[in-house]
């Protein structure tokens, strides 16, 4: 279903700068070897919760969608971060492009879907117009069930439903969020609103494969029953290999490696495949916000974290590939490729040389090449790069994928020694936010924000 291929990435190919010798490769694998047991047995206590996902029951969000989606004409997400990015890699990556523009027909009758992750006034309202409300279910989804964006936008769209749908408006209301706690629960709770639970223990960005998307990814027909399948075959895979063919841990080894001691502190995710254009999205989030962090497991200041950037293949050859090739040597690139497609479409013959060499041929044919031809470049050029390769998409290999890098991501922590489930960081801005928004109880917070801005007018440059 998936294979990883680092060839690119060895001395032996890479020659001897910025490359990793075989024997440094194998000692590191050893000399990490525990990382592997460490999560099995934690995850024996309850850590890790992420990793049991594959084996949820999912007859209720089933059957919900089952009972619900066809009535529909849209689907709409309001939220943000991990509660918005899993539901639109699943989209992306599982209908086909442009899916949203198909007829009902050609949906086979399921709902559109959209995602709104942002408190952008002209896309919420343009949202609101270009969708018939009346006609359309909100997964307000927010795991903590307080974050201000999901709450304006629910608040904003609460607006729209009573004015244009009266009493009724629950109907087009389901909430996913903490069984207990929060904003989000008390509303769906007062309120009567339909509801799922999120998974306690699964946090924000290890949440695509749980209630968070799999809801979204049903009530638009994805067999989420086959994603999970798809994550357990990962699961099964590393729980009964050896560390030298886990390739998760691999993967997440030689990633640290490169960004502790070769000095390529930027992970580029690059994809050959505009259907996990959103996928690259996602692993932006995930990767980073699990691992960078001011303090490690011992409380020390460490300031550790890749920054992970995400391309496309082939479009940001014509963009970032002058940049990977030729500018410092600091990045790691990852490219994700996809074997087969259904989709073939081939070039025609025309009566002009300068393109026959494209005739007969089929797109697909070309894109594997081009990222054939880019990574030989990078090589050419010292540029370690190593591959990512399904067999095609489908349910399985993206459940499969997702869980992959999940795992990595949590392998990484054990690597980084941070804790690569919270996220501290976001929540400076967060509390700053209500404190500016007048939100009772964050009256220290406007005072420091007052004192703090500097409105020096020598620094206000106007044209
Ligand atoms: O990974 C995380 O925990 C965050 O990115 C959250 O997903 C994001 O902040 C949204 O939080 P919530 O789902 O509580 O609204």
């Amino acid at each position: 279903m998936i294979e990883l291929d680092f060839n690119n990435i060895l001395y032996n190919v890479l020659g001897p700068s910025h490359s990793i010798g075989e024997p440094e490769l194998n000692n590191a694998i050893k000399d990490n070897a525990r990382i592997c047991r460490e999560i099995q047995d934690e995850r024996k206590q309850g850590r890790h919760a992420f990793l049991d996902l594959p084996y949820q029951d999912v007859a209720g969000i089933i059957s919900f969608a089952r009972a619900n989606a066809k009535k529909y004409e849209n689907i709409v997400v309001l939220g943000i971060g991990g509660s918005a990015l899993g539901a639109r890699t699943l989209l992306e990556a599982l209908k086909p492009p442009f899916y949203n523009l198909l007829s009902a027909k050609q949906r086979k009758g399921f709902p559109r879907l959209f995602i709104l992750d942002n408190i952008d006034s002209a896309e919420t309202k343009a949202l609101l117009q270009v969708i018939n409300p009346k006609k359309t279910l909100f997964n307000v989804v927010s795991k903590s069930g307080e974050t201000t964006e999901t709450i304006a936008s629910l608040l904003v769209t609460l607006g729209v439903l009573k004015k244009q749908v009266g009493k009724n408006y629950r109907k087009n209301l389901v909430i996913t969020t903490d069984k207990e706690k929060g904003f989000l629960r008390r509303f769906a709770d007062k309120e009567g609103v339909q509801s799922f639970e999120t998974q306690k223990e699964v946090q924000g960005r290890y949440a695509v494969l749980s209630s968070v998307g799999l809801l979204p990814a049903a009530l638009i027909g994805i067999d989420i029953r086959k994603l999970l399948k798809g994550a357990a075959a990962v699961d099964n895979m590393v729980k009964t290999s050896g560390p030298q063919i886990n390739p998760a841990y691999i993967s997440a080894l030689v990633n640290f490696i490169y960004d502790r001691e070769k000095s390529k502190n930027i992970l580029v995710v690059m994809p050959y495949s505009a259907q996990l254009k959103a996928f690259a999205e996602w692993f932006r989030q995930i990767y980073p916000e699990s691992l960078a962090k001011r303090y490690d497991w011992d409380n020390k200041e460490v300031y550790v974290g890749p920054t992970v950037m995400n391309a496309l293949g082939a479009t940001d050859q014509h963009s970032q590939i002058q940049l990977y090739n030729e500018g410092p040597n600091n990045k790691l690139i990852v490219f994700v490729e996809v074997e087969t497609t259904k989709d073939k479409l081939i070039m025609p013959k025309l009566d002009d040389e300068s393109s026959s060499f494209l005739a007969g041929r089929s797109l697909h044919e070309l894109m594997l090449i081009e990222k054939k031809a880019t990574a030989y470049a990078l090589v050419q050029s010292r540029r370690p790069n190593y591959t990512i390769r399904l067999k095609e998409i489908s349910e399985e290999s993206i459940g499969a994928l997702l869980y992959f890098f999940q795992l990595v991501t949590a392998y990484a922590g054990k690597l980084y020694k941070v804790n690569p489930y919270n996220q501290p960081g976001v929540e400076a801005g967060k509390r700053a936010t209500f404190g500016l928004m007048g939100k009772k109880g964050y009256e220290k917070e406007v005072a420091d924000i007052t004192n703090a801005i500097s409105k020096d007018k020598r620094w206000i440059i106007k044209i």
